[in-house]
């Protein structure tokens, strides 16, 4: 009997795309619809865990197939090219139209404005040099931007920027490389903005639960952020402005001049890309230099792509519950699905189905796990990283975060690693179309085909893409698939990742500005 069961898991294995979780799903012991609750009373629910699992696990493993997601590929093509030619909200060129050569040096304040911290650090680069590093941080302060600053309105969200930058900049050691001159300062912004300059941008939208905007939709950023600084008398100036997706591309192509893409993903998702300028509208350009015109064969531009994808990707009833309650239904459709603001919520819903359901945790929900948003992506990833046969170390993670009423069982545990990983697992592969998407866009635009594109390299930030199990792998793999099938040659992009990114590609940013002037 063993023998059968394991020559029908290594047959599976060989046909499905995802393996380990079919096997885990045939795994899974079978349950009784009538269960006992917490309190010992009996409760009958709708259907069964197992059937649960594999109404899930038949949802989100349904599109990852190959052809389908080349198909949403394909869509979400059809979707850039009108906002290529039009939109003040995404495919936002930048006055960024060189990549660095790394051979840049100079010392730069670096401004990192994410969903959750501020950071300013004082950034040293040395250009190329054997066995030494290229870019380096010479001391950073890191502010958290809890809610309590999210919420700030208008004017004051600025205020409190200077505050900070006035404090991190009175530390001793960046007095002492300073000196008496002014620091240039370059900002990475981790939300959409309209470049007016290389120093300035029109504020957009926010995102992220930010009031920043309240009040200033469409001012000038970098006076919102240089007036408070002037009136603390800080010896700053505002040397660049960049989205954070730029700024890790920029950083990574100091480092790799094969860079031409950076991703995104972490609280937020974004992509950057260096794309010929021709790939956009003339009226994209309005109101750049002509010297800039004519030099410029190309540009980087920020995509802003979580705001693509609404009707592209197929998606879940939690998925359609989830948009429909957020704050700004539809804003960023691609970023709902992927991002790590929402991982650990779609499979908080899908928990309190189960719950309902199908009995899961004895039919009581666990601590908190009525809140929206309160089941953390890192909860996810961690709870995945157990790959041990008692699952303890998931069990106890979950338990300190979720307190439950009756210990949950290994049953339970398991049930939530599975629906993590189908999750998870689906976000890599829909990432995967997206890159796949641009890359097509690129390449063509490039006069290129498929096969002659040669190889290039993504520069990748953001705690998903970086620390989530797995997450980067799968994505490359999908990736792989999918290059293979438009005609590539094998693994002609790799995804790399880029640490700390934001805050060197914030200070890059002002050294290829000077290396161009
Ligand atoms: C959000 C923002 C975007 C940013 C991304 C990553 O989606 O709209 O500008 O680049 O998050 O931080």
């Amino acid at each position: 009997m063993f023998d059968f069961w394991q020559s029908l898991l290594a047959a599976l294995e060989r046909i499905a795309m995802l393996p380990s979780l079919i096997q885990s799903a045939f795994r899974l012991p079978s349950r009784k619809r009538v269960r006992g609750d917490a309190a010992g009373a009996v409760r009958t629910y709708d259907r069964t865990m197992d059937d649960l699992l594999r109404e899930v696990q038949r949802l989100f493993e349904a599109p990852l197939e190959p052809a389908k997601l080349l198909a949403m590929s394909g869509k979400l093509q059809e979707q850039f090219a009108p906002k290529l030619q039009a939109s003040n909200i995404c495919m936002l060129p930048s006055y960024n139209h060189k990549l660095p050569t790394g051979l840049e040096q100079g010392t730069y304040l670096a401004l990192d404005v994410g969903g959750s911290t501020f950071r300013v650090a004082v950034v040293e680069l040395t250009g190329k040099q054997p066995g030494s590093k290229s870019m380096r941080i010479v001391t950073m302060k890191s502010y958290t931007i809890d809610n309590s600053v999210r919420i700030l309105r208008g004017h004051a969200f600025f205020d409190w920027m200077a505050e900070k930058i006035e404090c991190a900049i009175s530390d001793p050691q960046v007095k002492m490389i300073n000196g008496a001159t002014s620091l240039p300062m370059g900002l990475a912004w981790s939300f959409p903005v309209e470049q007016t300059s290389i120093r300035s941008g029109n504020l957009l939208d926010m995102g992220k639960g930010f009031r920043a905007t309240e009040g200033l939709l469409g001012e000038d950023l970098s006076e919102l952020i240089m007036a408070p600084c002037r009136k603390r008398n800080l010896p700053v100036h505002m040397d660049s402005i960049v989205n954070d997706s730029s700024a890790t591309l920029l950083s990574r192509a100091y480092e790799d001049p094969s860079t031409r893409f950076a991703v995104i993903l972490g609280t937020g998702f974004n992509i950057a890309v260096h794309l010929p300028t021709k790939a956009l509208a003339t009226s994209k350009f309005h109101g750049y230099p002509q010297k800039w015109l004519d030099e410029a064969s190309h540009v980087l531009v920020n995509t802003e792509l979580s705001m693509f994808g609404k009707n592209v990707f197929p998606t879940t009833k939690w998925d359609d519950y989830l948009n429909e309650t957020h704050v700004k239904p539809d804003f960023q459709p691609f970023e709902h699905l992927i991002s790590g603001r929402y991982l650990g919520e779609i499979v908080r819903l899908i928990i309190v189905d189960a719950v309902k359901t199908a009995g899961l945790f004895s039919g009581e929900l666990p601590q908190k796990l009525d809140e929206p948003y309160s089941f953390e992506t890192g909860t996810l990833a961690a709870m995945e990283l157990d790959e041990s046969k008692n699952l303890t170390q998931a069990t106890s993670i979950f338990e300190s975060r979720h307190p439950c009423s009756k210990p949950p069982t290994y049953n339970d545990i398991t049930f939530v690693r599975h629906v993590s990983q189908l999750v998870s697992h689906r976000a890599a592969a829909y990432l995967a179309a997206g890159i796949h998407a641009l890359w097509y866009l690129r390449t063509t635009a490039e006069g290129l085909t498929p096969k002659s594109a040669g190889r290039l390299a993504i520069g990748c930030n953001g705690s998903v893409i970086e620390k989530y199990p797995l997450f980067r792998e799968l994505c490359q793999s999908h990736l792989d698939e999918l290059t293979t099938l438009s005609g590539a040659e094998p693994r002609s992009i790799a995804l790399e990742v880029a640490v700390e990114s934001a805050i060197f590609g914030a200070a890059v940013a002002v050294s290829t500005l000077e290396a161009s002037a």
